[in-house]
């Protein structure tokens, strides 16, 4: 199929950068239509005399609202509750969470750059960085264990393989510690994953911090290491993706944990290095079916028209799967950040959270696990995991679930998720108590 001429246009825009060399099939072959969505956005610059452009049904310069509606939304325009969105979002909270990205992440100072594009969700946003970027047989590296998501958008959705890296080391009993705040990533597993990807001159990588299932984050020396390993790599000339899946942003409980963003560091790193920021208020701002995120580009030395090819290309995957992200959601965002109680709000959740990480490290430090179960490191965000020996994490999420009526995530064969961010204070103790005292068969 020939490709279509504005394609090719941002492909030429595109020319000499990493990103080029990264693009997919689809990639390359996406662009922003010059269509009815960006006709009617000219037109509601120029349009002065009337618009008939746009497919929504309007009387007096507004969309029609049935009144029903209109009471569900008490403080919201008709257009900032029934209106479509732009398709990259709604351009003040694209500068709002611009702005925020810079303000939680001072390594940036220095960076340029792009503005987000909005997108429903964390996982739509990886998933369009994955269309752009992730062809059939070609590979991306992951912690393990990572996200269950990760397998059904990587490996099934598009074809690629999800290559597994211990980031956090499973088997250095020294750090059998549970809550810790750092020390614990396997530096010389990723260093090797890498340069093992590296030989074939591109290198895609996910990485989440805080991460889930495992709730660890790098200390500031980890997350040094980390960046100074894809550096070494990118000065060989060897092209590399870096998608910073950074849902449980801002949730790090300990003095020593790194707390920005890795995007924070390899924005600016190096012309070989392309990172792509996925984050989003889901569970920074505790509103997890509001269906709002942002993907962010940063990379060394790209100008202001290359962030705009890559953005347009976003639009494209965007317009062509769910046309824009859900316009109540962009604007309740807008409207929760104009007041000025929501830092004190977050603050004293973030609390709340941090207390259940506190018992639950408490317990870990003060019993003997049992001997099926290894707790691994963990200092952030919403989980803990256990490395189960010798017994499938399946028989005991099941043996837990029937003898006590107590809900957890087996992940794989030998993984065992507990949502501490999901229990009560009160529960803590009980729930874990239960757990080793198992006698799974
Ligand atoms: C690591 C990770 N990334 C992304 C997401 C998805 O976020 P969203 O609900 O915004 O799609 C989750 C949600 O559980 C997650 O755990």
């Amino acid at each position: 199929m020939l490709m279509n001429q504005l394609a090719v246009e941002l492909n030429k825009t595109l020319e000499g950068t990493a990103a080029e060399q990264l693009l997919s099939d689809l990639g390359r072959r996406i662009y922003f239509p010059k269509g009815i969505i960006a006709q009617s956005a000219e037109a509601k610059k120029s349009a002065h005399r009337a618009n008939a452009t746009i497919g929504m049904a309007c009387s007096g310069g507004k969309p029609l609202r049935l009144r029903v509606f209109a009471e569900q939304f008490p403080s919201f325009t008709e257009n900032e509750s029934v209106a479509y969105a732009p398709t990259a979002g709604v351009e003040k909270l694209r500068y709002l969470w611009q702005e925020q990205i810079l303000r939680k992440n001072p390594a940036l100072a220095e960076a340029d750059i792009s503005l987000p594009v909005i997108v429903p969700g964390l996982t739509a946003g990886i998933s369009y960085t994955a269309d752009l970027f992730l062809d059939a047989g070609q590979t991306i590296l992951a912690g393990v264990p990572c996200w269950d998501n990760y397998s059904l958008i990587f490996e099934e959705r598009r074809g690629a393989a999800l290559k597994g890296i211990h980031f956090v080391n499973e088997g250095d009993t020294s750090v059998n510690a549970g809550g810790t705040s750092s020390g614990c990533i396997d530096l010389a597993a990723i260093e090797k994953a890498v340069n093992e990807e590296a030989a074939g001159g591109l290198v895609r990588l996910i990485i989440n911090f805080p991460n889930n299932p495992t709730g660890y984050s790098p200390g500031v020396d980890e997350a040094a290491a980390i960046s100074s390993i894809l550096e070494r790599a990118a000065k060989n000339g060897v092209k590399i993706l870096v998608l910073c899946d950074d849902a449980y942003f801002g949730l790090f409980y300990e003095e020593a944990t790194f707390k920005e963003s890795l995007f924070g560091k390899l924005a600016n790193l190096h012309r070989n290095i392309l990172a792509v920021k996925i984050d989003g208020p889901t569970k920074e701002d505790y509103v997890w079916g509001l269906r709002l995120a942002a993907v962010t580009f940063g990379c060394k030395g790209m100008n202001e028209a290359c962030y705009e090819a890559l953005i347009k290309k976003m639009m494209g995957l965007v317009r062509s799967s769910v046309s824009c992200a859900n316009t109540p959601s962009q604007y309740a965002f807008i409207k929760a950040h104009d007041n000025a109680g929501i830092e004190d709000e977050k603050r004293a959740y973030f609390e709340m959270l941090k207390e259940r990480y506190l018992l639950v490290k408490k317990f870990i430090a003060q019993n003997k696990a049992p001997a099926f179960l290894k707790p691994l490191p963990f200092n952030s965000g919403y989980f803990m995991s256990f490395k189960t020996i010798g017994v499938s994490a399946e028989a005991i999420r099941r043996a837990l679930l029937a003898e006590y009526g107590i809900g957890a995530i087996a992940l794989g064969a030998d993984y065992l998720r507990v949502a501490f961010a999901s229990l009560e204070t009160s529960q803590i103790e009980e729930v874990y108590g239960k757990l080793y005292a198992l006698t799974p068969l």
